[in-house]
Parts: structure tokens; C-alpha cells; sequence
């Protein structure tokens, strides 16, 4: 079986650095890596070694392997940062059947057929705050003015939240997911939401409303969940409801700024098919949630002649994994055409993203609208100088100066 950590090479430390001048690019280190095709140690802010997995392949395998566990708790799970005695998080971080079960619970509203019912709503969103960035002159900050509210404001009402909150529940959510911000302060901010969750809980409980939460409210009465998961529930879904989307919004316009003729092909269009796929190809293109899927194996797992032993941890990038040459010809290639559907984006396996339809609903009404209403929209920035959020678990950037 083969093992780097035979021989004297280095162990390498993850995170591993992206290269300056490709904000778009995973770290040319993952990249070298993926070319050998090993699997090899990498090492941990806490001195643990897990296994870094690179290939496309290898990680929709092991994402789909029962022997592997999203749960913390688990002895070996590679932890991203330090984490205080009280972290829950919901299912993310649970296993079979304890995850699926509660998961159950929530997948309705995120149904294909319910998301699109939500269609002209977010339309409308859209529309509203695309007026109000033209009322104003620019420059605009495109993330202050658009792509964190929209996400935002769709959120709130399939839960139940009230949108007059959001500065409250962005600013917490933006230091809970904050990797390099202290343990203390991570943990304040989760205990922030989750007691905002908890009084909007009881709240429901008191006038129950057509939302997600009071949904949960009623199983709440039904004995099936206890008020303390309904409200980790909660925060889960307002922070994955909207954090993801917003930077997928504001990164997605960079990367079409910065490729004109990518950008023109969906200025010119109003064919969904195009939409659609230029969604998929920017999610693959992007991967966002970029610090890597994280397992630890529950049992000895032997896959394409390596071991990994019960008691090791697997951490799966997946920006490296949908720049597979194997799965994805020509990869570093921006390509709004190109059948991306395949990508891992979204995580793989019984953790799949929960909200995909409704980000893919979302995406796809931003990106055949803003554009074509704003056609002459251009960076009023250095792309290089943007602040780029290297150190969240989401990629992105924390502001996008644009005019017109
Ligand atoms: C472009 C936007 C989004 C991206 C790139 C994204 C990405 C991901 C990824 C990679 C995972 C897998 C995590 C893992 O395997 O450990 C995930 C899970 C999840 N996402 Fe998303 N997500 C997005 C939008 C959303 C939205 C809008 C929601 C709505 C609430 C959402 C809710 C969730 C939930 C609840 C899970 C956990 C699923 C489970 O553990 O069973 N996401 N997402």
C-alpha cells in the first residue's frame, strides 16, 4: 500500500495557498498533487496528518462509502479549526440515520417543484434591487447591494425569518464561518443565532405561520424533534441559505467581468438552457465551499490500491476535484457552454447540498437578469486588489466595487 509519509518528503500544510494573480484557480500545490494521482498526507493547524484526496474519482468514491463520518466526534475527523465543546451545527455534521431522519424533515420546501413556484418571487427580488442600485450612481459595493440581500431576503421567507434581522444574522453568520477567527468568538457568534433561532421557535410556537419553521414547530408537538435541533436547524439553514448563494453571485460576476466573452454570451442570450448551463459551469469553475469535504474513516477503506485505516481522516477538496482533467476536459477553461452538470459543487453522497435547487433556481434568475439590465455593469476596482475571502470555509469576496 502506498504512504508518502514513508521516505523524508515534507509533509505538506492544509489550507494550501492559492497563487497570486488567479483568484479563480485552486492552489497550483492541490493541482501537482492531483497530476501525481497519490493520495498524501497533508498537515493540520493541530498537528494531525488526514489524507488529501485530489481526484474527481476518488472523492465522488469515498463521498458515497458508508464507512466514512461527517460527524466531528469522530475519532480522526479533520477539523478545520479549533471548535469549543459545544458545536452542533445540525445534520451537516451528523450520520445515517440520525442525518437522514432529521434531513427528512426539511427536504419539501427545497423540492425541484416547490423551488420553481418561488420563481417570480425571487424575480421579483431581483428586479427591486436591481432598481435600486440604477437610482443610485455608481460605484456600488455589488455584495452590500445585491448579492447578499437577494439570497437573504429568499431565505427569510421560506423560513420565517424576519428580513428587518439581517444585519444581525449576516454579520453573525459572516465570523461563524470564519476559519481563522478566534474559537471564542465563533462560538459567541453560533450562540448568538442559535438563541435568535430559539425565541423565533417559541414565537411560532405561540402563532404558527406558512414557513419552514413552523413546520418544524408542529413536529416539535408531534415529539419527532426537540425545540434545542429545531432552532441548530434553524441557523444551518439561514447561514447555508444564504452565504453560499451570495458569494456564488458576487465571485460569478467577477469571473464573467474578467471573461468578456464568456459574459457577452449570456448578455445576448435569454435561451434558459444557456442560463442554466452557464450556472453549472460557474459553480464547477468557482467550487466556493473550497475547504474541502472532511471525513473520518469509521472503518479500514481500501480504494484504488491505497488504505486509508479506520481512525484517519480524508479531506476532499472539491475546487481541485471539478479542475479534473479526467472528468473535465480542458478544465481551467471557463466555458459557458460546456455540460458542467457533473460537478461536485454541491458535495456528493448523502451530504449533498439540501438547497440546491433553490440556489440553482436563484443563480439562474440573477445571472439571465443583471446583466441584460445592466449591460454596460464593469468592475470599478483592481480585480488583483479585491479582498478575497481566503480565510472563510465559503470563498468569495467580501466586497465588489462595480459601476456602469
Ligand atoms: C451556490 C450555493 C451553494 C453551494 C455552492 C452549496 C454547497 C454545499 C456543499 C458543498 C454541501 C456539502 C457539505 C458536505 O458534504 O459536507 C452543502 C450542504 C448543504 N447545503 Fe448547500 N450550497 C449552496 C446553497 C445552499 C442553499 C441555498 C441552502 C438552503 C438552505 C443550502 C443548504 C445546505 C444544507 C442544509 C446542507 C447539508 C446537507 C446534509 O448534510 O445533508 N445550501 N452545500
Amino acid at each position: 500500500m502506498a504512504d508518502t509519509l514513508t521516505g523524508s518528503a515534507p509533509v505538506p500544510h492544509f489550507p494550501m495557498a492559492r497563487a497570486a494573480g488567479c483568484p479563480f484557480d485552486p492552489p497550483p500545490r492541490l493541482r501537482a498533487q492531483q497530476d501525481e494521482g497519490r493520495f498524501v498526507r497533508v498537515e493540520l493547524w493541530d498537528g494531525s496528518r488526514p489524507w488529501l484526496i485530489t481526484r474527481y474519482a476518488d472523492q465522488r468514491a469515498l463521498l458515497l462509502d458508508p464507512r466514512v463520518s461527517a460527524d466531528i466526534g469522530t475519532p480522526g475527523y479533520p477539523l478545520q479549526a479549533p471548535v469549543s465543546g459545544r458545536s452542533n451545527i445540525s445534520f451537516i455534521l451528523m450520520d445515517d440515520p440520525e442525518h437522514a431522519r432529521l434531513r427528512r424533515m426539511v427536504t419539501a420546501p427545497f423540492a425541484v417543484k416547490r423551488v420553481e413556484e418561488l420563481r417570480p418571487v425571487v424575480q421579483g427580488i431581483v428586479d427591486d434591487l436591481i432598481d435600486d442600485m440604477l437610482a443610485r450612481s455608481g460605484p456600488v459595493d455589488l455584495v452590500e447591494a445585491f448579492a447578499l440581500p437577494m439570497p437573504s431576503l429568499v431565505i427569510c421567507r421560506l423560513l420565517g425569518v424576519p428580513y428587518a434581522d439581517h444585519d444581525f444574522f449576516q454579520e453573525n453568520s459572516k465570523v461563524l464561518i470564519k476559519r481563522d477567527a478566534p474559537v471564542e468568538d465563533r462560538t459567541a457568534a453560533h450562540g448568538r443565532l442559535l438563541a435568535y433561532l430559539d425565541d423565533l421557535v417559541a414565537e411560532k410556537t405561540e402563532k404558527p405561520g406558512d414557513d419552514l419553521l413552523s413546520g418544524l414547530v408542529g413536529r416539535i408537538g408531534a415529539g419527532e424533534l426537540t425545540r434545542g435541533d429545531a432552532a441548530e436547524m434553524g441557523v444551518l439553514l439561514l447561514l447555508a441559505g444564504h452565504e453560499t448563494t451570495a458569494n456564488m453571485i458576487a465571485l460569478g460576476t467577477l469571473a464573467l467581468l474578467e471573461h468578456p466573452d464568456q459574459l457577452a454570451r449570456l448578455r445576448e442570450t435569454d435561451d434558459p438552457g444557456l442560463i442554466a448551463s452557464a450556472v453549472e459551469e460557474l459553480l464547477r469553475y468557482l467550487s466556493i465551499v473550497h475547504g474541502g469535504r472532511r471525513r473520518a474513516a469509521l472503518e479500514d477503506i481500501e480504494i484504488d490500491g491505497h488504505l486509508i485505516k479506520a481512525g484517519e481522516g480524508v479531506i476532499m477538496p472539491n475546487d481541485i476535484a471539478n479542475r479534473d482533467p479526467e472528468a473535465f476536459p480542458d478544465p481551467d477553461r471557463l466555458d459557458v457552454t460546456r455540460d458542467a452538470r457533473r460537478h461536485v459543487a454541491f458535495g456528493f453522497g448523502v451530504h449533498q447540498c439540501l438547497g440546491q435547487p433553490l440556489a440553482r433556481m436563484e443563480l439562474q434568475v440573477v445571472y439571465g437578469t443583471l446583466y441584460r439590465r445592466i449591460p454596460t455593469l464593469r468592475l470599478a476596482a483592481n480585480a488583483l486588489e479585491l479582498p478575497f475571502k481566503h480565510d472563510g470555509s465559503v470563498y468569495g469576496v467580501y466586497e465588489l466595487p462595480v459601476t456602469w
